[in-house]
């Protein structure tokens, strides 16, 4: 493969500065790569003799977990380094940790952080693809496009669909990336939650904003449903989490006032019986567990794009190809 043809460019920083064709790409790519994770033998010699290092500063259970199967699957050689074990903790510089790590011919990082920005940051400085798992409150793409690949399987399209997110949207990384992807993607896109929780200014970036939860569910086809980002709150944004859930939860009780049925979605990690009540979140509509599913596909679809693999050629990448 050769990383200059990437159709991504470098690194997967974010969904701003991709076009709606290079979503496409993504999505289709991450098709084929489906089928990998259902065989007996989940292995496949794509990304074989790459070498990536899963860089996580912040906590993470989905994210870590699927990045690290989709590399296994794709045959790369992985390191994970978590930031309390390494010597980050010392005070070493995230460039000064890159850099060592670039000392042992590493082809790619993917990193998580809690400041906003880290991953262009490190883009910038290293020439391994970086690809970002979340940065602070900016992005992350992979969970925005795992969503629209969920959301595109349930309905068929995403062209013309109207998606809400509902919830913490001021300290959600995940509505930046479902914001503008979903737009490039010919989707309509609302933002709802409580005044406290809503970024001044969003509506500029071409969403509608609803200030009730029951006309999110009148509105909408699909609801995108956010974490109460409890930790990177300081005390006053809720008055308390029984009152949010009462005005702001999305309930059995809400959905069956809805004009039609709503397909159910949830980043996670949940707070049951807060932003989502449990028969909510494993009911009927729901499609939580499919998107982790997807995240492995998306991530595969991400790592063999950045790696040089073209889209046409997934499918007999994935019969055993390398890409
Ligand atoms: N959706 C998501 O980013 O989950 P984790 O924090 O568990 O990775």
């Amino acid at each position: 493969m050769n990383q200059m043809t990437s159709p991504l460019g470098k690194d997967l920083v974010g969904l701003e500065r991709l076009s709606g064709q290079q979503i496409r790409a993504i999505l289709d790519t991450a098709e084929p790569f489906k089928e990998i994770s259902e065989r007996r033998i989940k292995k496949v010699p794509v990304l074989r003799g790459k070498t990536i290092v899963n860089l996580f500063f912040e906590a993470s259970t989905r994210t870590r977990v699927s990045f690290e199967f989709a590399e296994k699957r794709l045959s790369a050689d992985t390191v994970n380094i978590a930031a309390a074990s390494s010597s980050v903790s010392k005070g070493e510089t995230l460039v000064d940790t890159a850099r060592n790590l670039e000392a042992m011919r590493i082809d790619m990082v993917v990193m998580r952080h809690g400041s906003s920005g880290a991953a262009r940051f490190l883009a910038d400085r290293i020439p391994s693809n970086v690809i970002n798992a979340g940065d602070g409150w900016h992005e992350h793409p992979t969970q925005g496009l795992l969503d629209m690949l969920t959301i595109r399987d349930h309905m068929g399209r995403l062209d013309g669909l109207k998606v809400c997110i509902v919830g913490d949207i001021r300290h959600s990384r995940v509505a930046r990336s479902n914001i503008y992807g979903l737009l490039k993607m010919g989707a309509e896109v609302a933002v709802c939650g409580p005044q406290t929780l809503l970024p001044q200014g969003i509506g500029d970036l071409g969403v509608h904003v609803l200030s009730r939860v029951e006309d999110a569910i009148q509105w909408a086809d699909v609801l995108n449903v956010l974490r109460l980002q409890l930790e990177r709150m300081q005390a006053g944004y809720v008055p308390s989490l029984r009152e949010y859930n009462r005005i702001w939860g999305v309930s059995t009780a809400r959905l069956e006032r809805a004009p039609r049925d709503l397909l159910i979605l949830h980043p996670g990690p949940m707070n049951r019986g807060v932003e989502i009540d449990s028969d909510v979140a494993d009911g009927p509509h729901s499609v939580i567990l499919n998107q982790v599913t997807n995240g492995v596909a998306v991530r595969m679809a991400v790592l063999y794009l950045l790696a040089g693999g073209q889209p046409e050629k997934a499918e007999a990448a994935k019969q055993g190809g390398e890409a």
